[in-house]
């Protein structure tokens, strides 16, 4: 259900306090937080941004907290009201590792569409049913012209919303591993296996954690020695931070990013700070 901006806000302020959390018991306020979250499902913006003041922020930034730009016009960040909170359960060392799977997946879902929506559409004028005219977007590739890549481990975990958006793709697997006794944590390439002719195709790379950048550039080096061009790579990942964007920009300015988030910092083991920890040991629950 879409509401017009001004219907929203006084439907937001009576929704806001009809389900105030602090007002419910705790298993009041569980069933609540469910409807909700059947809510938001719906797509509707004007739910989404109940559910943020329902969950208890009411400033995107604050919940998202690191949020920095980053300006290049190949690089995308997210821009989705429920990313902040999303991202905010799975930074939580608390969060148990199935609200983990499925608030990292929900994600996800949401950039993988971003990537597969700014691929080139042809657009044309059809009628609906009731006889008014539409623009019909279809993507110009067929599924077979496109690819996806993971870096194996973390990046294994995108896959399945990456066969639930595109049932059919095909997919490479390259692993690359950082080498612990290193002091700048170098990587490590290890193994590929990659379709035949993706010098053909569009190739969506995917990887979470983009920290210092070596893993993901070891990847599109050995994408290059197959003949796939730069600008027929979209690197897919969630978590940036500064030093592995700019790697990634100056070694391969054409290639295209979409992130999430790009958080400021590295700590001494070169992880993304603040981050969320590893991953892929978060992810497949192996620590
Ligand atoms: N890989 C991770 O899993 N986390 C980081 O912060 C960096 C790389």
């Amino acid at each position: 259900m879409w509401l017009l901006p001004s219907c929203r806000r006084v439907s937001q302020k009576l929704f806001t306090c009809r389900l105030g959390v602090r007002a419910l018991k705790p298993e009041r306020a569980r069933a609540r937080k469910s409807l909700t979250t059947a809510l938001v499902f719906t797509g509707a913006m004007g739910y989404l941004t109940m559910r943020g003041e329902f969950m208890g922020f009411s400033k995107k930034v604050e919940c998202q907290g690191t949020k920095i730009e980053f300006e290049n016009p190949n690089v995308t960040i997210l821009e989705h009201s429920l990313v902040p909170f999303l991202l905010s359960q799975i930074r939580d060392p608390e969060c148990s590792t199935s609200d983990y799977r499925r608030f990292s997946d929900r994600i996800m879902h949401l950039l993988i569409e971003e990537a597969i929506a700014a691929e080139p559409m042809n657009v044309t004028i059809k009628k609906t049913l009731a006889g008014g005219d539409f623009e019909c977007y279809r993507l110009t590739k067929t599924p077979n012209d496109f690819c996806a890549v993971t870096i194996i481990r973390a990046g294994d975990s995108m896959l399945p919303k990456m066969f639930e958006l595109m049932p059919g793709i095909k997919v490479g697997k390259v692993l690359v591993q950082r080498d612990e006794s290193t002091e700048d944590k170098r990587s490590v390439f290890y193994y590929s296996k990659l379709p035949k002719e993706i010098a053909k195709k569009k190739v969506f790379i995917l990887d979470p954690m983009l920290a210092t950048g070596g893993s993901c550039s070891l990847v599109i080096n050995r994408l290059k020695e197959e003949g796939v061009k730069e600008e027929n790579i979209t690197f897919i990942n969630l978590i940036s931070c500064p030093e592995g964007l700019s790697c990634l920009t100056s070694a391969f300015p054409d290639i295209k990013i979409i992130t999430a988030v790009v958080d400021p910092n590295m700590n001494e083991e070169r992880y993304i700070e603040p981050g969320l920890g590893d991953y892929g040991d978060r992810y497949f629950n192996s620590d």
